[in-house]
């Protein structure tokens, strides 16, 4: 099924330009959720720094990397010099503190993939996890960030797109479909395709920022102020991004060869990075390589079955982008 690709996209596709960011604005948080974040965070400091002064707390994920929907959970790293610090000693510790603090739900999981301490504060209605020395996912938060402060078109497109994985269910890891970073990637990516493109390579340019975090160098250029007007030869709408996003996931990617690659900003082959068979439990049937942890296929947790829910929930939207007279409703419709 794959190459069918459909050349012209139906001639109405601007009629749904409105609703698309009305959507979209929907979505937007209001500014009041932010001075509720950091209240949160200057508690957690000052309950940490306690405990902990050499510790350092940071904002990862959706509320940081600008692609959070109003009401998302609030994501912390808590970061410690000391590479090998206790991680399951630390946060039962940690559960003890917060609880004793009236904070509410309080949990440590400490045998999860990414050990985590989970809270609710009443203060806030704000659900937080807290995870150690994940400072990986701190530095791809603010390229994530960067990249969306070139294009409003990027911040665009991940919420429709993510507020669409969450209708249809298919933004669930634990059933082998895609998490909010893996879409975010895939926005991203497409934008950097585009001719012309909307999105530049950033780990292809001038280094104006460089860390290295477990041995791995992050490095890009991240003057994104210089890169302001950098999309905006290329004039295409929401509604015919959000059309030609799915109708590419349908219709035109190569799942059988190819991985896609912020990194590189292009398309790189399955076998070049050997994801061409099964190993363990990756099995790479769809690839998205993470822009620092290269070895990382954010596509790893979809399985033969997920696949195909995955590819049919793709082919349903870019059928209902193409056909349906009211996209903007049939689309989110939940499944
Ligand atoms: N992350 C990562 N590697 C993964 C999954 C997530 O490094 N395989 C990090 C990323 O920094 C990401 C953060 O964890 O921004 C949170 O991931 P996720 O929950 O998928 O995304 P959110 O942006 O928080 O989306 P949501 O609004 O759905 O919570
Ligand atoms: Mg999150």
């Amino acid at each position: 099924r794959n190459f069918k690709s459909r050349t012209a996209c139906r001639n109405d596709i601007n009629r749904l330009i409105a609703p698309f960011l009305a959507i979209y604005e929907s979505l937007i948080p209001p500014e009041e959720e932010k001075g509720k974040q950091k209240q949160l965070m200057k508690l957690l400091e000052k309950l940490v720094s306690k405990e902990w002064p050499e510790a350092r707390l940071y904002l990862y994920g959706s509320c940081a990397n600008s692609f959070g929907v109003s009401k998302s959970d609030v994501d912390v790293c808590m970061a410690f010099e000391d590479p090998d610090v206790n991680k399951p000693e630390v946060l039962l510790k940690l559960a003890e503190i917060l609880e004793s603090d009236n904070l509410q739900n309080v949990q440590a999981l400490t045998r999860a993939r990414v050990p985590i301490v989970k809270l609710m504060d009443p203060a806030t209605g704000i659900s937080c996890d807290i995870c150690i020395n994940n400072v990986l996912a701190v530095v791809n938060t603010k390229l994530l960030r960067d990249y969306a402060k070139i294009d409003v078109r990027l911040r665009q497109l991940v919420f429709i797109v993510k507020h669409w994985a969450k209708s249809r269910g298919v933004n669930e890891t634990y059933q082998g479909t895609l998490s909010s970073y893996a879409y975010v990637l895939m926005c991203i990516h497409f934008l950097q395709q585009r001719q012309p493109a909307i999105l530049p390579c950033l780990q292809g340019m001038e280094r104006t920022y460089a860390v290295t975090v477990d041995d791995i160098e992050c490095a890009y250029f991240d003057q994104v102020d210089e890169l302001s007007g950098f999309g905006s030869r290329n004039r295409e709408s929401i509604a015919q991004l959000v059309w030609a996003f799915f109708n590419y996931w349908a219709y035109c990617h190569d799942y059988t060869n190819n991985v896609i690659s912020i990194r590189t900003g292009s398309i790189i082959s399955k076998r070049a990075k050997d994801w061409t068979r099964r190993v363990g439990n990756d099995r790479h049937l769809i690839c998205i390589e993470d822009p620092f942890e290269t070895s990382h296929d954010l596509g790893r947790v979809v399985d033969r079955n997920s696949i195909g829910v995955l590819r049919e929930e793709f082919e349903r939207a870019a059928e209902i982008m193409q056909n349906d007279p009211n996209p903007c409703v049939t689309l989110f419709e939940p499944y």
